[in-house]
């Protein structure tokens, strides 16, 4: 099968001439293939993966390699075409779900943000549809209620569970989970990764 995201040989420095932080690194992700990076804290995991959104933060330049995305250059992408991908065609989980939900925004509403910018065809109602469903199907207990609750309302792994309902809904090509359950204890963490498996799926 043709690879949705191809990595070769990227490297990623502090500053053109500065010190690598990842180094040389290639990796290819067929459609429906799950992949796994692993090694120590500090080696380049989390800046490995933002780049492949084009989100690496200066002072950090990419000095080598190519990263494609369906097909197509990601790293010469304009910024309007990296937005269009981002969240629609790539989404992205982090560790600490409080830094990509809005404390100040109800939970129905960053639900239907999503959908309102990227699925302009869609009726409010049919989107209010599809939020409960989600909601749903990542085991909250009473959908229509958060749909009017704030984040901070929630426990840890709810939290994360309405993260990846906000980033799913969107049906994403490619889901980056970074250390998503990191922070949940190990129960939770364990429902987490089994329904991030089971959405993908
Ligand atoms: N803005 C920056 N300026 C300079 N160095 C940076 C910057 N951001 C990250 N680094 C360096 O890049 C390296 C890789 O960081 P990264 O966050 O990708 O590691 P990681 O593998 O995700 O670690 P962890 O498991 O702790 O999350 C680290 O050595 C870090 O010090
Ligand atoms: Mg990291």
């Amino acid at each position: 099968m043709k690879p949705l995201l191809e990595i070769s040989h990227l490297t990623l420095a502090v500053g053109r001439a500065g010190r690598e932080i990842v180094r040389d690194v290639s990796l290819s992700i067929a459609p429906g293939e799950f992949v796994g990076i692993v090694g120590e804290s500090g080696s380049g995991k989390t800046q490995a993966a933002r780049a492949i959104m084009g989100l690496t933060p200066l002072p950090l330049v990419r000095t080598a390699g190519s990263i494609t995305f369906e097909g197509a250059e990601i790293t010469s992408a304009s910024s309007e075409r990296l937005r269009e991908l981002r969240g629609a065609r790539i989404g992205m989980v982090f560790q600490e779900p409080m830094t990509s939900l809005n404390p100040s925004m109800p939970i129905g509403r960053q639900l239907d943000e999503g959908l309102a910018l990227h699925r302009p065809q869609l009726t409010p109602a049919q989107r209010l549809e599809m939020a409960l469903a989600m909601l749903e199907r990542v085991g909250i207990a009473d959908p229509q209620g958060t749909l009017v609750a704030w984040p901070h309302e929630f426990s840890g792994g709810m939290r994360q569970r309405m993260m990846l309902a906000s980033v799913m809904l969107l049906e994403p090509a490619l889901l980056i989970a970074d250390e998503p359950t990191t922070a949940l204890d190990a129960v939770i963490q364990r429902d987490v990764l089994e329904l991030m498996v089971s959405l993908t799926r």
